[in-house]
């Protein structure tokens, strides 16, 4: 159980808090490139971690990302003219570029020290894999993109889309965290198994109930290894990764195209979930594809026009009573939307972690907020997140693996990963 204060540390992520400043030390996905679809383009607001912000690409293509509103008397620059070079007010037609100077004031002869004066707050920004890469935090502690597995792979091997998730981005994030709910909430009564991408291929997660957790601190986070024991003499291992302070890495039979979560806080009561997909060895097939572009089990259709699920806190997820008892164990299509049922409000849209009674089933959750806090409490009194300063050691692959049951799992995890990455070392 926690304290109304642990809680509070954990879950809020605006500007000047501990958390917010915790993850103001990494990059973190912004939006996608697809929202900013070419030079001049509409701008698109963004809210990241309860700040809005106006996102878009200039006449060469840069993308900025500034302060959502004019700094003449604060109109909201959605509205605003994406012209040559910048983006202009159409309130009174002062104009800034992507590092939010101000390059005209058309309504009134001003120096140039007053102009500088009205700079807008803007962030950097990377483009890679996909999406654009926000940096918040002090601009002398900026560090290399993480070095993921994902940013390395070529255009035909590579996906990635995104959608909102109501609720607390910690809610959602334990749910990665916590191998045994595959078991119950994505049970299929009928079929015996749940979707090969959310089971990396392999069904134990639905028909062994019992988890036995082994957590090792990393120099990324931690390995969340949940143990099963499938009651022949072998057992199954899965992996999964925390890499501070949002990513999940879900583990996955090798050879089988693989899966990262990353959970980004809109404001403290919702979060997008980006979901990289790649395969390392192959391209990714039409199917895969197709199912990726929101249109099968694990992926919910969006709202035309929008990163938002049809299945949603409005209609009850597209719960069917019908199909509850007889097909699924939630009577909720997607498994994205079974999770966002469950998730999205826990005695509160921000979780109410002081009413909880915890298990040893929830040793991985338990280990992941303890990383965090203890990371955020390190960072107020003034003690750097190692993590962010070590993009190389992020280059670490989750793994799902059926091993006898007395063997060296670690061991043979790294074997079988060793013909693409001998140094999966990282693991331990
Ligand atoms: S409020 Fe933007 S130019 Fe006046
Ligand atoms: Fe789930």
């Amino acid at each position: 159980m926690m304290s109304k204060e642990e809680n509070e540390l954990l879950t809020q992520t605006g500007p000047g808090t501990p958390m917010g400043n915790l993850f103001r030390r990494f990059w973190i996905p912004a939006l996608l490139s697809e929202e900013l679809s070419g030079p001049n383009c509409p701008p698109v607001r963004v809210t990241l971690m309860s700040e809005k912000l106006i996102a878009f690409r200039d006449t060469d293509g840069k993308v900025g990302l500034l302060d959502r509103y004019c700094s003449h008397r604060g109109a909201d620059l959605f509205y605003g003219r994406n012209e040559e070079r910048g983006i202009r007010c159409v309130y009174h037609g002062w104009k800034f570029d992507v590092q939010g100077r101000c390059l005209e004031i058309p309504n009134a002869a001003v120096p140039q020290a007053f102009m500088d004066k009205c700079k807008l707050k803007s962030y950097p920004t990377q483009e890679k894999g996909g999406m654009i890469w926000a940096y918040m935090g002090p601009p002398e502690l900026m560090p290399e993109l993480p070095h993921y597995e994902f940013l390395q792979q070529p255009d035909s091997h590579y996906y990635v889309s995104k959608f909102k998730a109501d609720g607390n981005y910690l809610q959602s994030m334990e749910g990665e965290c916590d191998s045994g709910h595959v078991g119950f909430l994505h049970r299929y009564l009928q079929q015996d198994g749940v979707s090969a991408a959310s089971a990396g291929g392999q069904n134990f997660v639905t028909k062994v109930a019992h988890v036995s957790w082994q957590v090792e601190e990393t120099d990324y986070g931690l390995m969340m290894a949940a143990q099963r024991d499938l009651g022949d003499g072998r057992a199954n291992w899965r992996a999964n990764l925390f890499l501070l302070p949002h990513t999940v890495p879900i583990a996955t039979v090798r050879g089988v195209t693989m899966t990262c979560h990353i959970r980004v806080p809109i404001d403290d009561e919702s979060s997008w979930l980006y979901r990289p997909r790649w395969n390392p060895s192959r391209a990714l097939t039409d199917a895969e594809l197709s199912q990726f572009r929101h249109a099968g089990e694990d992926y919910p259709e969006l709202i035309p026009g929008t990163y938002i699920t049809k299945e949603n806190k409005s209609n009850d997820y597209g719960m069917d009573r019908t199909a509850q008892r007889y097909f699924s164990y939630t009577g909720i299509k997607s498994l994205a939307a079974q999770d966002m049922a469950v998730q999205y409000d826990q005695a509160g849209v921000i979780a109410d972690r002081t009413r909880e009674n915890l298990v040893s089933a929830d040793r991985a959750v338990i280990m992941m907020r303890q990383k965090l806090l203890k990371a955020a409490r390190d960072l107020q009194a003034g003690k750097e997140p190692a993590e962010a300063s070590r993009p190389e050691k992020f280059n670490v692959r989750a793994m799902d693996i059926v091993v006898a049951k007395d063997a060296d799992w670690k061991r043979e995890m790294e074997t079988a990963m060793a013909p693409e990455r001998p140094w999966v070392a990282s693991l331990a």
